[in-house]
């Protein structure tokens, strides 16, 4: 059993969402899931496996930033999860993201500290599994929902003292800065696993930084929740 995702194995689906809040976890679970177990408490770090349209799947919370998501995600692998999805929130760096639009991440610049650790510095490119891009790009366009496809960077930092410095990820074509996807992308990798990340434009980072109300977060969320679910299930 693992040290930290206390679970069998077989006790995940093989197909796991992942959002970076425990409670969230909680909520796709009850609201989404047929008949939802819980599987994994520790720390705090709630796991859940039911079903969706009668198919195996499991939802577990990875934390905050990619230390965090990296152990979840190393572990979850050893319990026999291989389709990894992240469903999360980022800050908007692109002019035209709109609060509330969906972005399907294909690459995470990796400005963190874990995946430097791992590749001993060597510059890496962690990107998503093409198989899930391309089932979430259908996903989303059955949806019908405002949805930008491309690079994001995963930063250490969520308080970061100078956004976005002189609109250097813009200007790279990064739409938007979140804090897990590239440990996730990376491990994956790794490991052999397919992973990908959904995100939810919860802030637009400009002059000022925008933030979405409760209400519409809520909304978009469970709209990229049933969109994830069709990802690795439509
Ligand atoms: N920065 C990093 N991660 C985020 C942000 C942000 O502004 N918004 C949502 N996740």
């Amino acid at each position: 059993m693992p040290v930290h995702v206390r679970a069998e194995p077989g006790d995940f689906a093989e197909s796991v969402l992942l959002p970076g809040d425990p409670l969230r976890a909680e909520y796709i679970a009850r609201t989404f899931f047929e008949s939802p177990r819980l599987v994994t408490r520790e720390r705090g770090m709630l796991g859940y496996t039911g079903s969706y349209r009668g198919r195996p799947v499991s939802v577990q919370a990875t934390g905050m930033g990619c230390p965090s998501a990296a152990i979840v995600v190393e572990e979850l692998v050893q319990l026999g999860a291989r389709n990894l999805l992240r469903v999360g929130t980022c800050g908007g760096y692109h002019r035209e993201l709109q609060l509330g639009d969906l972005v399907v991440a294909t690459a995470a610049a990796p400005q963190d500290g874990t995946v430097s650790s791992l590749t001993r510095g060597v510059p890496y490119a962690p990107a998503a599994h093409f198989d899930v891009v391309h089932a979430a790009y259908h996903a989303a366009e059955r949806s019908g929902r405002r949805t930008f496809m491309g690079p994001v960077v995963s930063s250490d930092l969520f308080y970061d003292p100078v956004e976005d410095p002189a609109g250097l990820w813009s200007r790279l074509g990064v739409l938007a800065v979140e804090m897990e996807a590239a440990a996730i992308f990376t491990i994956a990798a790794m490991r052999g696993a397919r992973a990908g990340c959904l995100l939810t434009v919860s802030d637009t980072i400009g002059e000022e930084v925008v933030r979405i109300s409760d209400e519409d977060l809520r909304a978009a969320v469970d709209n990229m929740v049933e969109l994830a679910l069709d990802t690795l299930h439509g």
